[in-house]
């Protein structure tokens, strides 16, 4: 190992080994490059996690798709594009209506206050984790969370193409503003809730929208009988339903 000089106010007194071995600059400087190539590719690798959901290139470029979405003005104000939670081949997708407070800030669908109202539904059907996925018309929130028809409209393409993809048997729609949307020859939520109904070749059964139930009182106990209903509906065979 080299010695160094050693300096005692200036005057050389000697030489000695250092005590730390001293680092070749361009060890150093390959090293840091290394280390800075490993942080990029694990963000680059992190940014492009596979979303929730089927895992095709297809559903990839639509979740791509709807995170650069700014088609309406409520892209200004979010922090996630909400696009989907569920399993890859859902048997039934919840359609719900605009994302809340909790939503935008995970970027996942029905994990706030109405979300814990629907998973305790969701216990009940006894639907397996990846049996289902639940979307919203609206997959960015709107401010004060009132729902906006113009977003629902402008995201329209998108949760279109999302039902394409995931192709499942059956959609439940949650609240009024989902079965008005994804069916407008329906009656009021009010009356049709709780009643099977046909979208075209695919059965659909309208609920009332959980956050209902969780605010009205009046709506808890048509909530907790409509959830009966839906479960015995899926245990009815696709062909079986109305
Ligand atoms: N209400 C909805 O309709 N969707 C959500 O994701 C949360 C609350």
């Amino acid at each position: 190992m080299a010695t160094e000089k050693l300096f005692l106010r200036g005057r050389s007194v000697g030489s000695a080994e250092p005590l730390l071995p001293r680092r070749d600059p361009k060890i150093v400087a390959a090293r840091t490059i290394g280390a800075t190539a490993r942080a990029i590719e694990r963000t680059r690798r992190r940014g492009a996690a596979e979303p929730e959901g089927p895992p095709t290139p297809a559903w990839r470029r639509l979740a791509e798709e709807a995170k650069a979405c700014r088609r309406c003005p409520l892209h200004m104000s979010r922090t996630h594009v909400v696009f989907y939670r569920g399993g890859p081949a859902p048997s039934v997708v919840f359609v719900g209506e605009a994302p809340g407070r909790e939503e935008d800030l995970s970027g996942r669908p029905f994990v706030g206050r109405a979300g814990k109202r629907l998973d305790e539904a969701l216990g009940r059907l006894g639907l397996a984790d990846g049996s289902y996925g639940i979307v919203n018309l609206v997959k960015c929130r709107p401010p004060e969370n009132r729902f906006d028809r113009a977003a629902a409209l402008a995201c329209r393409s998108i949760l279109d193409r999302q039902l394409e993809l995931l192709a499942p048997e059956r959609l439940v729609t949650l609240g009024a503003h989902a079965l008005r949307l994804l069916d407008p020859d329906a009656p009021p939520i009010v009356q049709a809730a709780g009643t099977p109904r046909r979208l075209g070749a695919r059965p659909l059964f309208p609920l009332l929208h959980p956050a209902a139930a969780l605010h009205a009182p009046r709506y808890r106990a048509r909530w907790e009988a409509d959830v009966g209903r839906l479960a015995e509906w899926l245990r009815e065979r696709p062909g079986e339903t109305l």
